[in-house]
């Protein structure tokens, strides 16, 4: 703004009498002027964030608003003390997600790799009490078999609570790594300051009943989806179940499965969807997806707010979003869709196709429903 701009002054022209005490005022309100903003910014430098920064770029879990990532440390300062776990739901030697046989999965996963891969690595998400890391390690060591000498098979379990046993153990063609302590919600700096291997070629990851407890599962889901190996050809997967956030203008977070469809949809990778919201109303759908391209969301990071009513989610957190790209169109026709075939597995059909045929999922659930399955197109 140029001086000329500032206003002419108008109204009486002070007397003398009053420009005097003006003048002898001016130095108190001076003064108790600038020991105030003096006060002021000693208080802001002590006691308040700095405006965070505008997210720009990709959506990435390091543009965390400083009050997301603040109630990030905080819930997992309080778990990382804990010595042990012991969750309603502490870990299993199944998590039967969509139905899926985890251990003949991976074993697809091994047998269908090229032969110059030796290398395998499986990672799971709030892993409890590391139970389906047991059961994939004797799969692995009893039962695919003949397996090459040379396969190692690196299972990843991690939690946010300590873990006081034995963290790295070899036993025939597996590496277990059962790490306590361990921020989910910031993946990959954890890969890297633990020195963790897989980050980018994971083959098969799993997260049940975790992500649902995060402050942001949002942020979470995609570090998981990108920690995973890509491709067309040799995608890795991902089953998991589902977890609230906002996004937009829809703040129905309890129930939160319409979000949940539109984020899978976001992705652009292929999936399939377990419907259990009919089953049990507090129930979350289960999902398997198979990571064919690098996921960058169309969000951004808004704000977060506390709900002690919500049952289902430790931290009491919901992250909200503002979308960066209109919610897809045809989301209402796929949500008849999907409505329709309550209680079953749908979605993408080629997926299903190959997890059929190679005999991993529990095909006594499913088979009966597989004629409507492929009635519907997505
Ligand atoms: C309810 S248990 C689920 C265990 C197992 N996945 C199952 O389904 O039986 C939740 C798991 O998530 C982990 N978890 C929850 N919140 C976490 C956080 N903020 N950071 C790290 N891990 C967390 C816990 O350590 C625990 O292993």
């Amino acid at each position: 703004m140029s001086f000329s701009a500032i206003p002419e002054r108008k109204g009486p022209i002070p007397t003398q009498r009053s420009s005097v005490a003006a003048r002898e005022e001016e130095p108190t309100v001076k003064k108790t002027c600038s020991l105030w903003n003096a006060i002021s910014s000693l208080w802001g430098w002590c006691f308040k964030s700095k405006p965070d920064p505008v997210q720009e770029g990709p959506f990435c879990h390091r543009h965390r608003p400083t009050r997301v990532q603040r109630k990030v440390d905080t819930t997992f300062n309080g778990l990382k003390r804990i010595e042990g776990s012991s969750w309603g739901m502490n870990g299993s030697h199944t998590y039967d997600l969509c139905g899926i046989k985890e251990c003949e999965l991976l074993q697809s996963i091994i047998r269908s790799a090229p032969i110059s891969q030796k290398d395998f690595y499986v990672m799971d998400v709030g892993a409890g009490n590391f139970a389906l890391s047991q059961a994939l390690e004797d799969y692995v060591n009893k039962h695919i078999r003949p397996i090459r000498p040379d396969i190692t098979v690196h299972i990843i379990g991690v939690r946010g609570e300590k873990n006081s046993g034995p963290v790295i153990t070899r036993i025939g063609n597996c590496v277990r790594y059962d790490v306590g302590a361990f921020k989910v919600e910031n993946m990959e700096e954890e890969f890297r300051r633990l020195n963790l291997p897989g980050y980018g070629q994971i083959d098969l990851a799993f997260s049940a009943w975790t992500l649902r407890h995060l402050v942001d599962p949002v942020g979470t889901f995609q570090q998981v989806c990108n920690s995973l190996r890509t491709g067309t050809e040799r995608p890795g997967f991902f089953l998991f179940d589902g977890f609230f956030f906002e996004q937009g203008d829809d703040p129905k977070v309890e129930m939160g499965n319409r979000n949940m469809i539109q984020l899978l949809i976001d992705t652009k990778c292929h999936f399939l969807m377990k419907n259990t919201f009919r089953q049990n109303s507090r129930g979350l759908n289960e999902f398997v997806l198979c990571k064919t391209t690098e996921v960058t969301l169309p969000l951004r990071y808004r704000n977060v707010k506390q709900d002690k009513d919500l049952s289902q989610v430790h931290s009491k957190c919901i992250t909200q979003f503002t979308r960066t790209a209109p919610r897809d169109e045809i989301l209402a026709v796929r949500e008849i869709f999907y409505s329709e075939v309550a209680e079953n597995l749908c979605g993408d059909k080629k997926l299903f196709d190959w997890l059929k045929t190679n005999r991993i999922l529990r095909v006594d659930r499913y088979f009966h429903r597989e004629l409507q399955l492929m009635s519907h197109e997505v």
